[in-house]
Formats: C-alpha cells, structure tokens, sequence
C-alpha cells in the first residue's frame, strides 16, 4: 500500500473517531494481574484502549481483539505488545551475547526467528530492540544491550530491527520492533538501575545515539521513551530529545511508547505537579502512547476541554499508530489462527539457528597449553557448579512473560555429546541474590525459597570436590543465575558471587584439567580464573540450546570466534570502564604516567574486541587507497589476515581510528569498521575498510554541531582494542 493510499484511510478512520475514542488509542493497557488500572476488556469494550501489553495468550488476545473489532465503537483493532528479547519460545543468545559474535547475520537472524513465533502467537510488536550503549558492567541491564560501543551497537541495533520488522509492515511473519530506550539509560549514576543520567551533548550525541538513529534508519516503526531524568528532566516528558532530535532532526514518522508507568512517574520524579500535568508534559513532549499508567485516558479530555490541549495536537499523536495499524493489516486480519503456534514452533530450523547464534556468540577467554578442544575419548567427566544443570541460567534473563524455560543445560549437552563416558554432576553450595528481585517475588507471584543453611551449602561444596576427584577432567560451570541481570539487577561487586571462586579454587588444587564455563549477563571480574584456570570460555547465557553449543565448542565442533563487545574490569569499583576514553595531559606509559588508582591499574581484565580461537591469527600489509583524503572523501583502508596455526577458525578483524588534534579531544581510539572472518589453516584474505565523512565526523561540543575536521588521523587494525598494527593519514581541507 503506498503511503498516500495509507494517509488516506487514516483521515478516514481519524474523521469518524470521537475525543475520548483517540485518545484510547493513545492508551496501553496491562492485561496481566499485576497491572493497576480497570479491567482491559471494559476499556476495550468503549474504545479506551489502542494495545494492550503483558498478556502472552492467543486465545485471549482474540477474545479481546472480537471485543475491540466487533463491540467498541470504533471497531479498531488492537496491538499485542510484548518484550520478545531474544526469543519467543525458541531462545536465543542474549542481546550482549549476540553482541559478541560481531556478526549482524546473528542477531538478524535470531531476531527473524523470534518474530515468527511471537506473530504467530498473536502478537504484533516487541519491545525490543534495548540498544543502550552501557560501559558501566555493574548495571544490570547492561545484558540486553550490545556493550559500549556506538559503532558495533548501531550494527547490532540495524541488524535486530531487520530481523523483527523485515522490509514489508503487512508481512504476516514479522513484528514491530521498538528501539529503546531513548535516552541515555545506559548511563545511570554509578550503574545503579533508574537512577539519574547526566550527559553532555557531546556523549548523547557522539555515544548513546548512534545505535537509535541507526535503528531508526533500518526502518524501527516504535521508539520507548525511558524511565529516567536526563540531565533533570524525565526522558518520558523530554521535548528535546522526543521532539527535536527524534522527530525534527531525524524526520521520525512512527509513534512513541513510554516505559510502563512512565507518564504518571513524572508525578514522583517530582517533575509533573500531579498526573494531569504528567499527562499534558507527555503530550506536549510527544509521548503517543502511554504504556498503563492511565495518565492519558483520565486527563486529555479534560485538558483538551480547558484549552490546555488541542485536539489537533490529539490527532497529530493518533495518526501515527492507526497508520500502522493500517499497514500491518490489521484491519482486514485481525485475529490470530490458534493453531499456528504449534506448528511454526516445532519447525526444526529454529531450534538450529539457536544453537547456531549461540555457537557464534561465545568467547574463548584463555586456552593455555592448548587444553581445548577437548578429546571425545574422555572417559571420567565431572560437570561442577550451580549453572550447570540450570535451564533459567542457561535461557538467561528476560524470559517472556509466562514463558517455562526448556532450555539443553551445559550438562545435558556435555552427556549428549559424551555418550560412551561417564558425566558426573554435582550442584555445588548455591547462589542467591541478597535482596530479591521485585520480578520474582511481586510479579511472577513467586516464593522465595529460604536460604540454604551454611551446613548444607558445605556439604554441598564437599560433595562438589568429591565429584571433581573421581574425574579425569573437570568442567565448572559458574557465573551469575538469570535474575542476577536484567532490569532491577545492579551490582556493587563483579565477583563470582557466592562461595563458586572458592570452590574452583579448591577443584583446581586438585590438580586436574578444568575448563571454565561462565554463564552470565555481564562482565565478571575472574581475576584469580584468568591466572590459574587453563580454558575459559565466555558463554554468556545462550538460550535453548545453550549446552549443545557449549559442547560443540568444547570439543571442537564448532569453533570460538566472538570477541568481547564489553571490557572485563578487575574491579566493580573501577566502572565505568571502556576502551574509548579521552587521553589525559600525562602521556600513557611514560614515567610522568598518572596510574589513576594507587592500588591497581584500571586497566582492563580483557580489553574490549578480545576473544581467541583454536588457531592464531597474523595482520599483515595494512594499506591505504591514499595517505591523504578531502574532507568530504573516503578512503580505502586494507589488511591480510592470515591463518598461521593448524587448524580452521574465526577472526575479527577491527579498525581502529584516532583523531589526533580539533575543535574538540577525541577518544585515543574508536571502532570503525569489523569483518567476522573464517579461515583455513594457511589460508589468507583480504579485508577492505571505507573511512569516510560518516565515520570520521563528530559531534562537537566547540563548534555545537556535527563537523569533519582536517587534521591527521592513526590507524590501528588487529584482532581487539588494543591492536598494534598502525599507519597514519591525513584529512586535508
Ligand atoms: C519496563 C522496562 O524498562 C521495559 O524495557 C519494558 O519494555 C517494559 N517494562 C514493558 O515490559
């Protein structure tokens, strides 16, 4: 349909809609228990809702679709909104995992996956892609993001908005994605989740946004406003970012939700004086939808009728979401077949693109000695730790909503792949968060189990090393359980939490071969792991067939080459933390060098775009197409990767600039530009860059715009961020 034909039918469908019938478009309503707010069906029932969120139930969503089609006024149909993270009932790697394998093909395809089982499950929109930039690894959101880098996180972002939405809106096997959340999330006070963000313009611009206008650019149909203050004033009420830079500066066409409760939160953010005046802040700042907070539908008539509002500027909010309502063809299709589910899930080729993304997401940290890949004829395994037997731990964090995790655990995937061995397992003493999380205990309903009593937890640690004694190998599988990340998950620390660091501790005294395995959602810092155990593998939490993939990487079926789209601090005191800082007046490494911290360099643990294979790797003979370039211009920048070990595997090949002088100091070192390669032993290829205007420009805070300067620029290309391989070119006016 083209879009003058779309624009038609929504004046059509706008001049036959009452105040009250718009202004329940502009209104989300919670379908689960725990939402406040009237009954969905009675608001559906008199045209008080345009979507409704939190329900995951076909069935239902066609109940109340009948209701909205057939009984409200308007007959228009509703949008069933859901966070579908990295999986429906297939899942996938988490968003940081996909990160990692520095393959947009992943996240796109993962991403296509999700979107067939969430569609044919009845639902319409996700609440995805989260695309906040996060160098502070002590957030706990952190997990479902693509780490701190602007340019891997706009590939990222690109490649997930491809994958939910498609190129066609009335595709019947997509959903909308919504990128979120705009802005500045990532960047809580000291990575504490909600707190306030504070960002100069030339970070947002230069660092948060990136990902967003790149999301918008691959065509994102929703953006989520965020919950926080920036810069003091509520992401949900900010007319800068919602109205000059989204919609003026980058001609955004689609609608704006706002994060649950968001709008009536401006109230207790002490910015709103009272919910009218949040919904009327909301309004003007752009906010269309406002996600069950209610603030909408009780106030905006009211406001609209003082002379505070104008239903023009009502109109301008609605327009878009019945736009999209029309191009989805919802109108001529709303329901949802309940037989689809069944089958489209059971389709054998997501199941292996899972196992696929996961096999691709995982970082080899340390193989010392060659300890990896393992033999098969391994007779004695013991498979050790309070993850490995985990399918929550393994599935990771943001399930959606209702969802049972079914996921292959390390362990089982250690036995699939060891069928003639012996695999023997034990728990080890477990792990808890210290305060719970509001996600388990309010709004799953759930229980807490009472804590285990330290006499059990030494049992259980007694019988973890007894375990570990009759084994020829020993694989830990230690890290952080689901609820330890996500949203409401910050840490003060980045230790292995519990007694896991003292337990791999007294298995490895034993002297025996141990891998490590992590399964987490953010950095940890393994400081003692990563000098005393010989192989550790990153394996993030990998999804559905998380076990299998962790299998097939350790003995050699599949071949580590992701690398880290987040730096490893050794301390949590030491975030934020990331490759890309300024330089200081003290030159780095000379005797004048400030160390920054008197008791420990903040230096990395592993540096941002580290990982290894099971072969080595050599950049040779980087060249440029020019030493110098027009401002305006673009240049070719070329390396030869070659393979120099004995077997087939996989690298990164990374580019690196610097901008030496300008209007303003830029990062000692940024990434522009990555190719994910794979090689045969002695095989070398050739991989090609383009550096121009869009990668060399910046925002500057001198010249209060985006400029490209003349001036010279360094070069390095390698295998992470700390690559040694340098040239020099100069931009010349
Ligand atoms: C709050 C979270 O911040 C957001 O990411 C999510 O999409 C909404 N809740 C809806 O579940």
């Amino acid at each position: 349909m083209n879009d003058k034909e779309v624009e038609r039918q929504v004046e059509t469908i706008l001049g036959k809609l009452s105040l009250e019938e718009k202004i329940g478009q502009l209104n989300q309503v919670g379908g689960a228990d725990f939402a406040p707010g009237p009954k969905a069906e009675d608001q559906i029932r008199k045209g008080g809702a345009g979507s409704v969120l939190w329900l995951n139930d076909t069935q239902r969503f066609n109940e109340l679709q009948k209701i909205a089609v057939e009984e409200s006024p308007s007959g228009i149909p509703l949008l069933f909104a859901l966070d579908v993270i990295h999986g429906y009932r297939t899942i996938f790697p988490v968003p940081l995992a996909m990160a990692s394998s520095w393959d947009p093909a992943v996240p796109e395809k993962s991403q296509t996956v999700a979107a067939k089982e969430a569609r044919a499950a009845g639902l319409h929109w996700t609440f995805g892609p989260m695309i906040d930039i996060a160098r502070d690894a002590r957030w706990g959101r952190i997990v479902e993001g693509a780490g701190e880098d602007p340019y891997l996180g706009s590939a990222m972002a690109a490649a997930q908005v491809r994958g939910f939405q498609g190129r066609d809106p009335s595709d019947p096997e997509r959903v909308l994605a919504c990128a979120k959340h705009f802005a500045g999330y990532g960047a809580s006070e000291g990575g504490r989740d909600y707190d306030p963000v504070y960002l100069p313009e030339t970070q947002l611009r230069n660092t948060i946004l990136p990902p967003f206008e790149a999301a918008l650019k691959a065509g994102a149909a929703t953006f989520m406003s965020a919950y926080m203050d920036l810069n003091d004033v509520p992401a949900s009420g900010n007319r800068f970012l919602l109205r000059q830079v989204l919609r003026q500066e980058w001609g955004f066409e689609g609608f704006v939700v706002s994060d649950a409760f968001a709008v009536a939160n401006m109230v207790i953010q002490g910015h709103a004086r009272n919910r009218r005046d949040a919904a009327l802040r909301g309004i003007k700042a752009g906010v269309n939808v406002d996600m069950s907070s209610y603030t909408y539908v009780e106030n905006v008539a009211g406001l609209v009728a003082d002379g505070l509002l104008t239903e023009a500027e009502i109109d301008e909010l609605v327009r878009p979401i019945l736009a999209i309502k029309v191009k989805m063809g919802l109108f001529e299709h709303p329901y949802t077949d309940e037989t689809l589910l069944a089958q489209v899930v059971s389709r054998p080729e997501h199941r292996q693109a899972s196992r696929w993304a996961a096999q691709r997401s995982m970082v080899l940290l340390r193989n010392e000695g060659g300890l990896l890949p393992l033999k098969k004829d391994l007779k004695k395994v013991a498979v050790i730790g309070p993850l490995a037997d985990s399918m929550e731990a393994t599935e990771g964090s943001w399930m959606v909503f209702g969802h049972t995790p079914a996921a292959v655990t390390v362990l089982a995937g250690l036995r699939a792949k060891l069928p003639a061995a012996q695999v023997t397992y034990a728990h080890g003493p477990e792990i808890r968060r210290d305060i719970p999380s509001w996600f388990e205990t309010s709004m799953a309903g759930m229980e807490r189990k009472p804590a285990q009593s330290p006499a059990d937890a030494e049992a259980a640690f007694q019988a973890a090393i007894e375990t570990a004694r009759a084994a020829d190998l020993v694989v830990m599988v230690l890290g952080e359980t689901a609820e330890m990340a996500g949203e409401a998950a910050s840490r003060a620390s980045l230790d292995l939490p519990g007694r896991q660091e003292e337990l791999l501790k007294a298995v490895a005294a034993l002297g025996k071969p141990v891998v490590l395995v992590l399964l987490n959602g953010r950095p940890l810092s393994i400081n003692w792991a990563a000098e005393h155990i010989p192989a550790i593998l990153e394996a993030w939490e990998p999804g559905t067939e998380g076990g299998s993939a962790v299998a097939d990487i350790l003995f050699g079926d599949a071949v580590p080459g992701g690398k880290l789209p987040v730096c490893f601090p050794h301390k949590g005191s030491h975030a934020p933390l990331y490759y890309a800082r300024n330089l200081t007046h003290s030159p780095e490494g000379s005797p004048m060098y400030n160390p920054r911290y008197w008791d420990g360099l903040p230096e990395p643990l592993y540096p941002f775009g580290y990982g290894l294979s099971y072969t080595t790797f050599e950049f040779s003979n980087l060249k440029l197409s020019s030493p110098q370039v027009k401002v305006g211009h673009s240049l070719t920048v070329s390396v030869d990767v070659t393979n120099t070990g004995s077997l087939a595997g996989d690298e990164v090949a990374q580019l690196y600039i610097h901008q030496q002088w300008g209007s303003d100091t830029r990062p000692m070192r940024e990434l522009k530009g990555f190719e994910r390669l794979t090689l045969q032993p002695g095989e070398t290829k050739t991989v090609n860059f383009k550096l121009g205007p869009d990668e060399l420009r910046y925002w500057s805070t001198n010249a209060g715009q985006w400029i490209q300067e003349a001036a010279e620029f360094d070069i390095w290309v390698g295998s992470d961020s700390q690559a040694a391989l340098h040239t020099n070119f100069e931009v010349v006016a």
